[in-house]
């Protein structure tokens, strides 16, 4: 991997706010510790905004639509780009003005990592490719800290089935697809050490929360 590529990649910078995000694949309960977490964080007087990717704000709503409802397979790229103007609108629109409080928190349900995920290791982009197209302004915004909820294949189509909605554009693909997705995310907390923490989610809901609790008490001042 070229490390000149990681270069351009900061976190915001009010002191106070913070930025989090919640990684994995379908069924690993990050809508689950996120509703939790969002709770919490309300009740010690912090503001919180809550977004997924993709979508978040009207325009990457339609974006979201686009992808999730496509009945034709998309090129890669053409995906990707989806994901990145549905993101860059977010930012600009959403995370950006938000973070500038010091008692602020953003969550985000899905970010760079599910497009590193997804597009760069399951559909074949590469991390490279996912990373150039991030090097700028306002692309270039990491989180402060990711929780990455490890899950296998099987647990996800449990917890998918017990879900009971109709599959999406992604939740439809086979088993050879997720195990290149799982592949990829269990790759990626080696390339950001410092950022992504990586959770067996394969355990109760509760003892999850304790973990991401027990971490984010660090940060949390
Ligand atoms: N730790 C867990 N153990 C068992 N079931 C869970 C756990 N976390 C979430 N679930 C259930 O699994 C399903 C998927 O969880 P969800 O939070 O929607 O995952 P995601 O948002 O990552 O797709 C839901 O029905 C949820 O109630
Ligand atoms: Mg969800």
């Amino acid at each position: 991997m070229n490390q000149n590529l990681l270069k351009p990649f900061r976190t915001p910078e009010t002191p106070g706010s913070f930025f989090l995000s919640f990684e994995g694949i379908e069924g690993s309960g990050k809508t689950t510790q996120i509703s939790d977490l969002e709770t919490f964080l309300k009740s010690i007087n912090k503001r919180v905004l809550v977004l997924r990717e993709p979508g978040g704000s009207t325009f990457g709503e339609k974006l979201r639509e686009a992808i999730l409802e496509s009945k034709v397979p998309l090129h890669p790229l053409a995906e990707c780009h989806l994901f990145l103007s549905s993101r860059a609108q977010l930012l600009n629109e959403k995370i950006l003005p938000f973070l500038l409080r010091p008692d602020s928190v953003v969550i985000l349900d899905r970010y760079i990592d599910s497009t590193i995920a997804y597009q760069g290791f399951a559909r074949g982009l590469g991390l490279e490719t996912i990373l150039t197209l991030h090097q700028h302004n306002p692309l270039n915004l990491l989180p402060h800290r990711t929780y990455f909820l490890d899950i296998d294949f099987a647990t996800s189509m449990d917890r998918q089935k017990s879900r009971g909605n109709a599959k999406d554009y992604f939740e439809a693909e086979q088993e050879e697809f997720y195990q290149k997705l799982i592949a990829g995310y269990r790759a990626l907390p080696e390339l950001f050490p410092d950022r992504i923490l990586k959770i067996d989610a394969s355990g109760t809901a509760e003892s999850i929360k304790t973990q991401i609790m027990n971490d984010l008490k660090t940060y949390l001042k």
